[in-house]
């Protein structure tokens, strides 16, 4: 099966094809999310929280980036596989984003970067990658790398916030980026901005009327301890591998197991 790329994502934005997208942070996760049909699958920042134990996305460096995205890309035939840039590794200058998105895709063999934030602070980052043929996904509204300023609220719900979103969603793709995620803004902007840009917007908390869906996989397996009120489980994994653990530790003790 042939890799699936950046142009048949905004080819089936064209023919109404939702598209599926899902997060992973190791080689094993990988594998199954790709054998299972997920169309794109994004090493998030989010793996900060979900595997390694902070309490934000902050914390995560390059470095840690670079080890996961590395071990995803091991996994993946078929998906287009994404990695975010970490906090602080792109907001520096064009040249800083350049820098840390050429190593993704040079070392751990990435096809495309995502990077937080809009107009004006990101559009000549996002056309310079671009230019240089690295393809960059934007991510607006809830924007987990600004924590401190904006905490894990809503976003766009004022005319004038709507707007600024909607300004942001526009010039990141005039600017050149695939797609866009939008998190955590209400269903008709959502749908407003999907509406308007060529390119796909993938929703996490933004309504069903974006090109796209993406999950945090840690909450759609059920082993986040806590997720965001948006996110749906179809799986609980953590009463399933603690009762597991449970069983084995419970034969090991009564001499049970092995026979
Ligand atoms: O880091 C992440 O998992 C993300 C998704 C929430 C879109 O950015």
């Amino acid at each position: 099966m042939l890799r699936i790329t950046t142009q048949q994502l905004i080819r089936w934005k064209q023919q109404g094809r939702s598209i599926a997208c899902l997060t992973a942070w190791d080689c094993a996760i990988a594998q199954l999310l790709d054998a299972a049909g997920v169309d794109l699958i994004l090493v998030g920042d989010s793996l900060a929280m979900v595997a390694l134990g902070y309490p934000n996305t902050l914390p995560i460096t390059l470095e840690a980036m670079l080890h996961h995205a590395a071990a995803v890309v091991r996994g993946v035939r078929h998906a287009l596989v994404v990695a975010d840039l970490p906090f602080l590794s792109y907001q520096e200058s064009p040249a800083q984003a350049m820098r840390s998105a050429g190593r993704l895709l040079k070392e751990a063999g990435v096809q495309a970067v995502k990077l937080e934030g809009g107009y004006p602070a990101m559009v000549e980052t996002v056309s310079r990658l671009t230019l240089a043929g690295i393809p960059v996904m934007g991510h607006v509204g809830l924007t987990p790398q600004s924590v401190h300023r904006l905490g894990y609220r809503q976003q766009g719900k004022s005319d004038d916030d709507a707007e600024r979103i909607l300004k942001e969603a526009i010039a990141l793709s005039e600017a050149g980026a695939f797609a866009i995620v939008l998190e955590h803004i209400p269903a008709n902007l959502a749908a407003q901005i999907s509406a308007k840009l060529p390119i796909p917007t993938i929703g996490i908390g933004a309504g069903p009327h974006c090109d796209g869906q993406v999950l945090v996989t840690a909450d759609v397996l059920g082993l986040s301890d806590k997720q965001p009120p948006f996110a749906k489980s179809y799986l609980n994994l953590r009463d399933r591998i603690t009762q597991a653990a449970r069983d084995f530790a419970t034969e090991v003790r009564d001499r049970q197991f092995p026979e």
